[in-house]
């Protein structure tokens, strides 16, 4: 089963528009045998969108959760409210909220406030630069440690984790299939080190950054990529529909 995720961000300015997407999504999606689908709207569609939604084929997101269930949090959603509106994932640490700050003990807090009320984390991680030296390996693995060291071994297999570097989002074209395969292997053999076996094989490993029609059949050859995370094309029917068809063969 392979895992695609659209990540609509801030997108559409309306519910009238959500609604539209929302059911180009599910025509598209509905009866692929071999594709998860899952939609992280914002915040404010959640719960009409997934309100009178009784199908299977897809599965709603949050697109950031606190890492309180209640209180005097202004202007934060916690993760009990999402799953109350209707999300069963929630994305946590995505490149633009660590852009605007978001720590890696946030995102450990995040995860495990998740966990707790059974939502499932789409945990993004990535550098910012890809440095010469390979800095970036260690920076990865600060990440995962942090966002993992609270999840009991019950809980991997509820875990999938993104790796997006910032300089893959919003480009042109996604790095090449082996390029794509060097940071799925870094990412397993970083889980294998810090959490070991089950781990390595229970948490699913996702990439994002970049994908779109003409490339996705590249990136889903790549051995071990358990899904991608996209943005701009979930927002484009025609090819958020070849996407999946693509993800679907296999
Ligand atoms: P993109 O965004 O597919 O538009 O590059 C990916 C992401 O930010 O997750």
């Amino acid at each position: 089963m392979k895992y695609v995720v659209f990540n609509w961000k801030m997108n559409p300015k309306t519910l009238t528009e959500a609604n539209r997407l929302f059911t180009a999504v599910k025509k598209s999606a509905t009866g692929l045998k071999r594709v998860n689908t899952i939609i992280a709207p914002p915040a404010v569609f959640l719960h009409d969108l997934s309100r009178g939604y009784r199908g299977k084929s897809v599965a709603f997101s949050a697109q950031n959760v606190f890492y309180e269930q209640e209180g005097s949090y202004t202007g934060e959603m916690s993760p009990a409210q999402a799953k109350d509106a209707g999300a069963g994932y929630a994305v946590i640490g995505h490149a633009e909220r660590r852009a605007m700050g978001e720590s890696d003990e946030v995102v450990r807090r995040k995860v495990s406030a998740a966990l707790q009320v059974h939502l499932k984390p789409i945990i993004a991680v990535g550098e910012r630069e890809r440095d010469e030296d390979g800095e970036y390996v260690s920076i990865v693995r600060a990440q995962i440690k942090a966002a993992l060291t609270e999840v009991p071994p019950s809980k991997f297999k509820n875990v999938l984790l993104t790796y997006e570097p910032t300089w893959t989002i919003g480009m042109d074209d996604a790095p090449d299939k082996n390029s794509v395969h060097q940071m799925m292997l870094l990412v397993r053999k970083t889980l294998l080190e810090l959490f070991g076996k089950d781990a390595m094989k229970q948490v699913r490993v996702l990439y994002g950054g970049s994908v779109n029609p003409e490339n996705a059949a590249d990136i889903f050859s790549v051995p071990d990529l358990d899904g991608v995370l996209i943005g701009r094309v979930s927002l484009v029917p025609a090819q958020l529909h070849e996407v999946l068809k693509i993800a679907n063969r296999k």
